[in-house]
C-alpha cells in the first residue's frame, strides 16, 4: 500500500477569518498524503491556500447538470481544485435521507468527473449490538459496486466510520477497527476487486492521543478526521502519526 491518506472533514463548520487562521497553519508533510474536505463556499479560498494538500468536498451531485436547484456537480468540484469528495456521510444518510442507491450514483458522478470519492460506510450502535456490523457495510459497499463495477470500484476510497464513534468522543477500539477494516478488504476481493489497491480509512473520533494505535492498525490506510480537524497543531499530529505508520 502506499502513503496514507489522512483527510479533514470540517463538516458545517467555518468563516473565512478562522479558515485563513487554519488553512495558512497547514503545511504538507512528506510520506502521508493531506487532504482537506471544506464547505463548497470555501473551496476557492482553500484552494488557493493549500499547497501540496488535496483539496475535497463533502457532498456532491447525482445529476451533471440541469434543473436541481442547490444541487453541486462533480465537474464544478473539479473547477476548482478538488481531486476528493466525501460520499455518503452518514450524516448525509441520516439527516438527509440519502440512500445505497444514492450513494452508488454520486459515487459514478464523481468519478466521471475524475475526482475521487471517500465513501462512508458505518453501522449504528444498534446495528453493531445485534451482530450486523459486515452485512450492513457489505450492503453500502454493494450498492456502489452496483453501478461502479469491479475495475472503477478499486479506485474509491472507502471510510469506516462507526456511526456512534462520530463525534462522540469514543472511537472503535484496535481491535474493533482491524476486524472491520480486514473484513471490508476480504469483501471487496470476494467481489473481484483489486482490493489491496484500495485504501481503507478509518474515522470516528480520530484525535492526537488514539492516532498512533489506529493507524499502526493492520488495513488501516489512513483516516477521515472530523472535529480534530478544525484544530490545526491536531489535524498536524495526526497527519504526523499516518506518516511514520507505513503498514
Ligand atoms: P469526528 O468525525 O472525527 O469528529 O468523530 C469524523 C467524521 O464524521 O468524518
Amino acid at each position: 500500500m502506499s502513503k496514507k491518506l489522512v483527510a479533514g472533514n470540517w463538516k458545517l463548520n467555518g468563516s473565512l477569518d478562522a479558515n485563513a487562521r487554519l488553512l495558512s497553519a497547514l503545511a504538507a508533510l512528506p510520506g502521508v498524503e493531506m487532504a482537506v474536505c471544506v464547505p463548497y463556499p470555501y473551496l476557492a479560498q482553500a484552494g488557493s491556500a493549500l499547497q501540496g494538500i488535496g483539496l475535497g468536498a463533502q457532498n456532491v451531485s447525482e445529476y451533471t447538470s440541469g434543473a436541481y436547484t442547490g444541487e453541486v456537480s462533480a465537474s464544478m468540484l473539479a473547477e476548482f481544485g478538488c481531486s476528493y469528495t466525501i460520499v455518503g456521510h452518514s450524516e448525509r444518510r441520516a439527516l438527509f435521507a440519502e440512500s445505497d442507491a444514492v450513494v452508488g450514483r454520486k459515487v459514478l458522478a464523481a468519478q466521471a468527473a475524475g475526482l475521487v470519492p471517500i465513501v462512508c460506510v458505518g453501522e449504528t450502535l444498534a446495528e453493531r449490538e445485534a451482530g450486523q456490523v459486515m452485512s450492513v457495510v457489505g450492503r453500502q459497499l454493494e450498492a456502489v459496486l452496483d453501478v461502479t463495477g469491479a475495475d472503477a470500484m478499486a479506485r474509491i476510497v472507502v471510510a469506516y466510520e462507526p456511526v456512534w464513534a462520530i463525534g462522540s468522543g469514543l472511537s472503535a477500539t484496535a481491535a474493533q477497527v482491524g476486524d472491520v477494516h480486514g473484513g471490508l478488504r476480504s469483501w471487496l476481493r470476494a467481489h473481484d476487486v483489486d482490493a489491496d489497491g484500495v485504501r481503507i480509512l478509518y474515522g470516528g473520533s480520530v484525535k492526537p492521543e488514539n492516532a498512533d494505535e489506529l493507524f499502526a492498525v493492520k488495513d488501516v490506510d489512513g483516516g477521515l478526521i472530523g472535529g480534530a480537524s478544525l484544530v490545526a497543531e491536531d489535524f498536524m499530529a495526526i497527519c504526523r502519526a499516518a506518516m511514520v505508520k507505513q503498514n
